[in-house]
C-alpha cells in the first residue's frame, strides 16, 4: 500500500453521533482464508495485516476515536511455533515500519495485555512506539497482545487488593468505576461497537468487562476480505441500533427530545 493510500483524512473531529467513538475488533478467519486458496495459514496472517492497515485508515476517516484490535490472545501461544513466530514478526513489523504512518496521521498507539511474556526486544519496541505517538490525538489505536479479559479483571483485582492491604484504599471504596480504572483500558470509553469477522458468534475472552453494553456485530466475511464496504455495512447497522443501557425505549426517546430542546434554547 502506498503512503498516499495510507493517509487518513485530516483529523476528523466531532463526528456524527451515529458513528461509534470506540470500535473493538476480533479479526478472525485468516487461517481459513489461506486454506481456501491452498496457501499456508501464514499467508492468511500476512493478508490480514493489510486489512489491519485498511481498518485503521477507514476508522480515522470516519472520525472513530478509539480502535482496539485483538491481535494475539493469551491462548494463541498454543498455535504451531512457526505460526506464533510469524505473528510476532508481523507485530514487530507494525511497531517498526508502520509506526511512521501512525505518527504522520496523528494516531496514538497503545499495546495492552500481559506484556511480560514478550521478549526484551518486543518490550523495548513497544515502549518506543508508544512514546513516539504519545502526544497524538486524532485517534487511539490499541493492540491487545497476549490479552485475555479474565486476566485483565484479575490483574485489576490484584492491584486493588494490594492498595487495600497497604491502606491506600478502603475495601468499601471499591466500586465498578474504581475497578474500571485499574483495567488496561483505563482512560478509554467502553467500546460502542464490537465487530467479529469469520463467522463465529462469541467474544472469546476479549474485553469481557468493557463489552457489557456494546453493540455486537458478527459477519461471515473472513478478516483478510474485510473491505471498505463491509466496514460501511457494520457502521450502517450500528447507526440503526437503539442503545438503551437498561432503560426503556420511551425513556430514551424523551431524553433525546430533552437534549434537542436544551440545544435549541442555548
Ligand atoms: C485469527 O484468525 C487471527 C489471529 C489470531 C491473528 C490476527 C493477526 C493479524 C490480523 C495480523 C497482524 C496484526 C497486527 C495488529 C500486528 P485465525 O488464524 O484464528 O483464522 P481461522 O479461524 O480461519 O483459523
Amino acid at each position: 500500500m502506498s503512503p498516499v493510500e495510507n493517509k487518513i483524512s485530516p483529523c476528523v473531529k466531532n463526528p456524527d453521533p451515529a458513528i461509534p467513538r470506540h470500535i473493538a475488533v476480533i479479526m478472525d478467519g485468516n487461517g481459513r482464508w489461506a486454506k481456501s486458496r491452498g496457501q499456508s495459514r501464514i499467508m492468511g496472517h500476512r493478508k490480514g495485516a493489510e486489512s489491519v492497515r485498511r481498518i485503521i485508515r477507514l476508522s480515522g476517516d470516519r472520525g472513530v476515536e478509539y480502535l482496539t484490535l485483538f491481535a494475539f490472545s493469551s491462548e494463541n501461544w498454543q498455535r504451531p511455533p512457526r505460526e506464533v513466530k510469524l505473528l510476532m514478526e508481523l507485530f514487530i513489523s507494525v511497531l517498526e515500519k508502520d509506526i511512521d504512518i501512525l505518527v504522520e496521521n496523528g494516531v496514538r498507539l497503545r499495546i495492552v495485555g500481559d506484556l511480560k511474556r514478550f521478549g526484551n526486544r518486543i518490550c523495548k519496541l513497544i515502549k518506543k512506539a508508544e512514546l513516539r505517538t504519545a502526544s497524538n490525538s486524532c485517534m487511539q489505536l490499541t493492540i491487545a497482545a497476549n490479552y485475555g479479559g479474565r486476566w485483565d479483571i484479575t490483574q485489576a483485582c490484584q492491584q486493588l487488593a494490594a492498595k487495600s492491604s497497604s491502606g491506600e484504599i478502603n475495601p468499601d471504596e471499591i466500586n465498578e468505576e474504581l475497578l474500571s480504572r485499574h483495567l488496561v483500558t483505563d482512560g478509554m470509553p467502553d467500546p460502542d461497537l464490537f465487530i467479529r469477522t469469520g463467522g463465529e458468534k462469541r467474544i472469546s475472552n476479549f474485553l469481557i468487562w468493557q463489552l457489557a453494553y456494546t453493540e455486537l456485530y458478527f459477519t461471515d466475511v473472513l478478516w483478510p476480505d474485510f473491505s471498505k464496504q463491509n466496514f460501511a455495512d457494520a457502521l450502517q447497522w450500528f447507526a440503526k441500533r437503539e442503545r438503551r443501557f437498561g432503560k426503556t425505549s420511551e425513556q430514551i426517546l424523551s431524553q433525546a427530545l430533552d437534549n434537542r430542546h436544551s440545544e435549541v434554547s442555548k
